[in-house]
């Protein structure tokens, strides 16, 4: 007999953190985010937990989602965010910008529209309906960054295509600090959540994978996944609901995860993506190919968080 563990895993994106000195920073977050959503765990509810958890993530301007969310081509904030629940109940905001909590604004869109994704001037007249006061999420840093990159893509004279981004990518890897996520079991409901702005320089109207249901973001009666890394290559590779798909035939948690991370591996090579999740028996995984992915989980019965990166 299997026996249910209530768990949360959080994650603070797929990439490399060039500067060591930020990696105990980061291991923080995490922890810190895990423990808020295991509070809310506690008293039984995995999408309180999901949401206080990615909330965490999103005020803590070291992550790329909410407060210091990167910078668009033209300077600014564009973010996506998507919450799932394993009856399939789903809610996601795209290209969002002027809230402090775009997971929250999922939140909203699951719980009292008949839509499941609103997208950018809609999505922020529907936040502001529902109470969402104006916040501006950019930061001194992301702004410097941007500046920087910016500076340096203009240089090389390569500023129209995406393409040229992943060069530059490769070349810079910590311009990948993408993306925050939370998933969290209770015992009946597993529920995932992801937040992000994104890619720095992503071009204006640019939508990544995390609103994407199934690609970066998805809970079903088997599993809740949140992924992380390069969004085009989840929403090709489907790749949230391929994990989940992994437990529906038989695999557990740790092994799902590392199937559907050496198919993005298979198909566009290392450095590209990064996923959590937990199935329904409350086993968690995670799995990446880039060098980093900070991750923080707990389960019933520990004491302290597990943190990792
Ligand atoms: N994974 C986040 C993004 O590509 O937008």
């Amino acid at each position: 007999m299997v026996i249910l563990v209530v768990a949360i895993i959080v994650h603070g994106g797929a990439g490399t953190v060039k500067k060591e000195e930020r990696i105990p920073k980061v291991l923080d977050g995490v922890r810190e985010a895990v423990l808020a959503g295991w509070r809310e765990l506690k008293r039984g509810s995995a999408l309180d937990a999901v949401e206080e958890a990615v909330k965490a993530l999103e005020d803590n301007p070291l992550f790329n989602a909410g407060t210091g969310s990167v910078l668009t081509l033209d300077g600014k904030v564009e973010m996506d965010a998507a919450i799932m629940r394993s009856n399939l109940e789903a809610g996601a905001v795209a290209a969002i910008w002027g809230v402090k909590n775009p997971i929250s604004v999922a939140r909203k869109v699951m719980e009292k529209t008949d839509h499941v994704l609103l997208g950018g001037e809609g999505a922020l007249k529907f936040a502001r309906l529902m109470g969402f006061e104006e916040y501006n999420p950019v930061t001194e840093e992301r702004l410097k960054q941007w500046q920087e990159l910016r500076k340096k893509l203009m240089e090389s004279g390569e500023t129209r295509h995406w393409k040229k981004l992943s060069a530059l990518i490769k070349e810079y890897p910590e311009v990948l600090r993408s993306t925050v996520g939370a998933v969290a079991f209770d015992g009946e409901d597993i529920v995932a959540g992801t937040s992000t702005g994104g890619v720095f320089l992503k071009m204006f109207g640019r939508i990544g994978d995390t609103p994407i249901i199934g690609a970066g973001t998805y809970a079903n009666e088997f599993a809740g996944v949140s992924a992380t890394g390069i969004g085009e290559v989840m929403i090709k590779l489907v790749l949230a609901r391929t994990a989940a798909d992994f437990v529906r035939f038989g695999l557990k948690a740790p092994e799902a995860a590392e199937a559907a991370i050496s198919i993005a591996t298979e198909h566009f090579g290392r450095d590209v993506a990064g996923l959590i999740m937990i199935d329904r028996d409350g086993r968690v995984g995670f799995a990446k190919n880039t060098k980093h992915m900070s991750v923080a989980y707990m389960r019933e019965g520990m004491e302290e968080p597990y943190t990792g990166i």
